[in-house]
């Protein structure tokens, strides 16, 4: 749907109660052409207009500057408006080009913080492709609130505390070795990790030994604390070579750990509130009131030791404190979504009145050539092992296309990335789905590099032209240039929708779309033409490319100007 400013702007001038946004998500494309090209209901003024649609409609009509339409006319409960396409055609490059990589920014968030947990992989364990989905989408979510004026606070809550680094811990001092552990640490600390579990088949003791070691840790013993320390910080070296490559920060690594010592609040605010139980001695929460499904979330074990649970109610609040929020979003997949049931039900047990605030955006699961992949069986598949098949079949590629391309290998790693990266987010977040590297790599079908490769080609154009283009008169007025006006319209429509559902897919199709549309154009059409028009042409493809950046920017997508 057109989208259009101009629109918008008629409306407003008419309807002063009303909020733009408000405007803009009433607006609907007319059912047939011939009708219009925007058309506003008027169904949901009727009551605080207290008159009936159709003669709202017709008086707004009276009322509306027809100076930048075609025509406005009402028909039935609608307000139908027919662009002048040659004007919005105009307005929208130079708009599109004014701004640049800020087209479709908005300042709805005014400011406001948005605290997002993404990523969270667990240390001492290398990060598989299953946590790709909570990287990227926590990633793209956090670059859309930014897009619409919040302020995004991206938390990587490590998953760096449990009795499993007791387990780890004991493990080392019994049969680890420094040098090895040097060498190569996380497939090292993996391997002592599936040991300690083999051997504890055998020999149940070794279980208290891990959890005793896991006791001395919480309670700060140095030497515990040391080797946890150092486990934590081989893996983070790991991750980030990963997140480079990703071109991902954080704001915080604060994970569990960081909420060691924060978790007495946590249970004096139960015990104020009365909501403590004592459960076969362990404590727990009921929260059956909240809704009769949930089970009791567990607050601190039989040995006193706290749970996930516990340093999440602890994590919650510590982020209320340190960021106000307006909204705390949590990227997880979709097997813990009873954890953020419970969670959020012990918050409004507590009586806090961010509660609502906090939102758990679950995702579905990848299947590898349709198997699941599993931890625990040891078939995982690397996150660094598909980037650097993603690199490889980039790369062939390119040495296909474009033997010449200076940077091959640099464009490849943006190619081949971008290209996991966006055929994450291209599927519906809570979508399971099949990866196969060879349709994730391509330069055709519904692909990053199909986008990359348009962007590409639009920038081509714009070199061969070797002109200025100039946002000024511009006097297009054809059908296929209309198509594209009416894609690049949309965007910032398209920006607010992917945010408010917290859908990363919206930008992915949507820049699909116009990579499409632009294509399509670019076939039938002779750019480079000395004629009137050339300088008109050349402003739409420096448009398309400005959005198409801005699209896969908004991802976390690359978009190189040659490949
Ligand atoms: N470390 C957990 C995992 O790998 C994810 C943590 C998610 N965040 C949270 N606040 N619970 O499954």
């Amino acid at each position: 749907m057109a989208e259009n400013q101009a629109v918008i702007t008629a409306l407003q001038a008419v309807l002063p109660d009303m909020q733009e946004a408000d405007i803009a998500s009433k607006l609907e494309a007319p059912k047939k052409h011939s009708m219009g090209d925007v058309a506003f209901p008027t169904f949901t003024l009727a009551k605080t207009l207290k008159k009936a649609p159709q003669m709202i409609a017709s008086e707004l009509v009276e009322k509306i500057d027809q100076s930048a339409f075609e025509k406005v006319v009402a028909t039935g409960p609608y307000i139908n408006f027919f662009l002048d396409k040659k004007q919005v055609t105009a307005d929208t490059l130079k708009a599109v080009l004014a701004a640049g990589q800020n087209y479709g920014q908005n300042d709805d968030g005014k400011g406001a913080n948005i605290a997002l947990d993404m990523s969270s992989p667990n240390i001492a364990k290398p990060m598989s492709m299953g946590h790709l989905r909570s990287t990227v989408i926590g990633n793209a979510l956090a670059n859309l609130s930014a897009k619409n004026g919040y302020n995004p606070v991206k938390i990587n809550h490590l998953g760096d505390w449990g009795t499993q680094f007791g387990k780890l811990i004991y493990a080392y001092k019994t049969w680890g070795s420094e040098a090895e552990v040097k060498a190569d640490p996380i497939a090292t600390l993996l391997k002592y990790y599936v040991e300690f579990h083999d051997k504890a088949k055998e020999n149940p003791a070794l279980d208290d030994e891990g959890r005793a070691w896991f006791k001395k840790l919480e309670d700060g013993d140095p030497e515990a604390h040391k080797l946890w320390a150092w486990f934590r910080e081989e893996s983070l070296k790991e991750f980030t070579e990963i997140y480079d490559r990703l071109g991902i920060t954080f704001d915080s690594y604060n994970g569990e750990a960081f909420y060691n010592d924060k978790m007495d609040r946590v249970v004096k605010a139960l015990e104020d509130k009365n909501l403590l139980e004592e459960s076969q001695g362990a404590q727990i929460v009921d929260l059956s009131k909240v809704n009769e499904n949930l089970t009791p979330a567990m607050i601190k074990r039989t040995d006193g030791a706290t749970l996930y649970m516990t340093r999440d109610l602890a994590a919650a609040m510590y982020r209320k404190d340190t960021y106000d929020f307006a909204k705390s979003l949590y990227v997880v997949g979709g097997e813990q979504r009873e954890h953020f049931q419970q969670l959020k039900a012990v918050l409004s047990l507590l009586d806090l009145p961010w509660a609502d605030d906090v939102e758990h955006i679950p995702f579905g699961l990848i299947t590898f050539n349709g198997k699941k992949m599993s931890t625990r069986k040891g078939d995982v598949v690397l996150l660094k092992d598909v980037l650097d098949d993603a690199h490889e079949l980039a790369l062939k590629q390119i040495e296909e296309k474009n033997p010449s391309l200076a940077d091959k290998d640099q464009v490849a790693e943006e190619v081949g990335a971008g290209a996991v990266v966006f055929h994450d987010l291209m599927n519906d977040r809570t979508n399971n789905f099949d990866f196969k590297i060879e349709e994730v790599v391509r330069f055709e079908g519904d692909t990053g590099p199909y986008v990359q490769y348009t962007n590409a080609r639009a920038q081509s154009i714009l070199r061969k032209a070797g002109v200025e283009v100039d946002a000024k008169n511009i006097t297009l007025d054809d059908a296929a240039t209309w198509d594209i006006i009416t894609a690049l319209n949309a965007f910032p429509e398209t920006v607010r929708r992917a945010f408010l559902n917290r859908e990363p897919s919206v930008i992915a199709k949507y820049a699909l779309g116009l990579a499409r549309t632009f294509n399509k154009y670019y076939a039938n059409s002779k750019i480079l033409a000395d004629d009137a028009n050339k300088n008109g042409r050349l402003a739409l493809v420096a448009a398309v490319s400005e959005t198409l950046t801005a699209s896969l920017s908004l991802l976390g997508v690359k978009a190189p100007k040659e490949m």
